[in-house]
């Protein structure tokens, strides 16, 4: 329902300020963007001689699109490459930003064509407040010079951090920078940050303008920077889960929240884990965004990212953001409407997420009723994270047991059934 009335409140909106409300209408993220950012995994290494292979430079970048090009990413829809903090001097040149000459020593615009070249996207990082949250140069006082740097490295997706500013003047400010983007002519993915300063790291918290980040924004970070743990996941799901009824009106095509980056491959989250984080930001059509050495990564958490039927749930074309709908015996139960619509019916994403630890997989029950799926035939289960098992049905006033494994989840796709074939 709300979904319908926000529809129809930004119909109303365009039709009486149409020459008023300004939308930043670039064209991008008709579904959540994938990719690869550095964030996550390798922070603000900057010690090159000390770690060659994790400090943030060109070599990092190359070697990454390499194997997202490779070993299969960038087909399975992984196409951005994004640079974060700690890329550049400390000092600009001239006025503009310049990256650290050691450590790119070709500059961006070598990097940038370099990523091109393999058919992929390139994204970096800048704050809107006087520094970077690691210190490096901040945009505030040189937006139209930093804007004019993006278009002329030809970047496609820009990550514009909030460190370091006054939250009254930022939302303006991100504003304001969208336009001297969209100045430049060149389209450029738009990252904000601002909800994460107004929601969690600036007190008193507040929430921002929701309808202000639909029109200038392509994705913004509501909340707090994941870590390397379950517990990080956990929390983060627990915010959006929250405040759904408030977040999910604003996700659809070319505008979306954003949890932060899946931490699949990494040190903190076992198999199971990251089967429950990928299924929950597959269900809230979060960026799967990896931050992750893909030198290292294992085969089975490879083939995880690689999950074709889990990426087109994340990527699915309504872009309807969904919800944790019920938690019984520390079992939760979150779903999401996708397509096909069949018969004015929904499909569904559904996953059940434990949060036991209790040894053995736990019984859960599995009920239409309970799902508030309503169907008269009943629905097609298909399950995501077991390719081979058969797809079986359920209908209504059956109630069907699986078993969840211990902080892991289950996921399955519900297509409803019609009678159109046995007419
Ligand atoms: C979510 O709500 C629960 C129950 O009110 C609360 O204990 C928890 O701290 C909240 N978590 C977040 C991250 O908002």
């Amino acid at each position: 329902m709300t979904i319908i009335n926000k529809n129809l409140l930004s119909l109303v909106c365009t039709v009486f300020l149409m020459s008023t409300v300004q939308s930043l209408d670039n064209g991008l993220a008709k579904t959540p963007p994938m990719g690869w950012m550095s964030w996550e995994r390798f922070r603000c290494i900057t010690d090159c001689d000390k770690y060659p292979d994790e400090c943030i430079s060109e070599r990092l970048f190359m070697e990454m699109a390499d194997i997202i090009v490779n070993e299969g990413y960038l087909a399975a829809g992984y196409e951005y490459v994004n640079i974060d903090d700690c890329w550049t001097e400390m000092e600009r040149e001239n006025g503009k930003i310049v990256p650290d000459k050691k450590r790119f020593p070709h500059g961006v615009k070598y990097l940038s064509d370099y990523i091109h070249s393999k058919g992929l996207k390139f994204g970096t990082y800048l704050d809107y407040g006087t520094k970077t949250c690691a210190g490096y140069p901040g945009t505030l006082g040189f937006e139209a010079t930093d804007a004019q740097s993006l278009a002329d490295w030809e970047v496609d997706f820009i990550k514009l951090d909030g460190c370091n500013i006054d939250t009254s003047v930022m939302v303006d400010g991100y504003i304001e920078f969208g336009k001297m983007m969209n100045k430049t002519g060149r389209p450029i993915m738009y990252s904000c940050s601002w909800p994460a300063y107004f929601e969690y790291y600036r007190r008193p918290t507040s929430i921002p303008d929701y309808d202000i980040l639909v029109e200038t924004c392509n994705l913004w970070r509501n909340y707090v920077d994941i870590d390397d743990s379950y517990e990080s996941v956990l929390f983060i799901a627990d915010y959006f889960a929250n405040n759904s009824d408030r977040l999910i009106p604003y996700a659809g095509p070319g505008h979306w929240n954003d949890p932060d980056t899946l931490l699949l491959g990494n040190f903190g989250l076992s198999y199971e884990q990251s089967k429950a984080q990928l299924a929950i930001w597959a269900i809230l059509a979060a960026p799967f965004l990896l931050s992750t050495d893909l030198r290292t990564i294992t085969p089975e958490i490879k083939e995880l990212i690689l999950n074709r039927e889990i990426i087109a749930i994340d990527q699915d074309k309504l872009g309807i953001q969904g919800k944790r709908l019920s938690a019984l015996n520390r079992i939760e139960t979150w779903i999401r409407p996708v397509s096909p619509i069949v018969n004015n019916e929904y499909s569904y994403a559904v996953a059940f997420v434990s949060r036991r630890t209790d040894g053995h997989g736990y019984a859960f029950e599995f009920s239409l009723e309970k799902l508030g799926l309503t169907n008269l035939l009943g629905y097609e289960v298909k399950d995501l994270f077991d390719s081979k098992r058969e797809s079986f049905k359920i209908t209504l006033g059956q109630s069907l047991e699986d078993r969840v494994n211990p902080t892991g989840a289950n996921f399955y796709k519900l297509t409803p059934i019609t009678n159109r074939a046995r007419r």
